[in-house]
């Protein structure tokens, strides 16, 4: 089994986002047995609160669900937890060293930015839409970065 991490400031906006169209996309591949999305932020302003309305609006638009997703802030343990932590932002990947566990334990995850999935854009972060309040700018790029995802984890994955 593959555990996939996304990581934003709030986990109330981009990484939820991330988390459902991704976990969207395992689904309709017929790979919930093998491949499983998560999130967190690594701020703690909103723990235990659904994803933002306009996260919300842009799934609901795709019809995705977002049924029981909270958010809660990013933990020591994600690092052994996890196979894959996907960083919305370079300061989200920056911030996360914070939780970096003592010494350099075996079978430590991938760490990368989401927009390395999207190297020919050359745009290095996924922009807030906190801030911006353009989700619609975030969703494309995360629906477009999700599917690199998966067809990366798909190539690793032993038959
Ligand atoms: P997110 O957006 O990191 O994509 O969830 C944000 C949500 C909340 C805040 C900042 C960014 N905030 O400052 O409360």
């Amino acid at each position: 089994m593959i555990h996939v991490l996304f990581v934003c400031l709030g986990n109330i906006c981009r990484s939820p986002m991330a988390e459902a169209v991704f976990r969207d996309k395992i689904n309709k591949a017929g790979l919930e047995r093998e491949v499983v999305s998560d999130s967190a932020g690594t701020g703690d302003w909103h723990l235990g609160k659904p994803p933002h309305a306009g996260t919300q609006t842009l799934l609901q638009q795709h019809g995705i669900g977002w049924d029981g997703m909270l958010a809660r802030q990013f933990r020591e343990s994600d690092y052994s937890d996890y196979d894959y932590i996907v960083c919305m932002d370079n300061r989200n990947k920056a911030d996360i060293a914070q939780w970096l566990p003592a010494g350099d334990p075996p079978g430590r995850p991938q760490v990368l930015t989401f927009m390395e999935l999207l190297p020919e854009r050359g745009v290095p972060d996924v922009p807030d839409p906190y801030y911006s309040g353009n989700f619609e700018e975030v969703y494309e790029m995360v629906e477009a970065g999700c599917d690199i995802l998966l067809e990366r984890i798909k190539s690793t994955l032993v038959r």
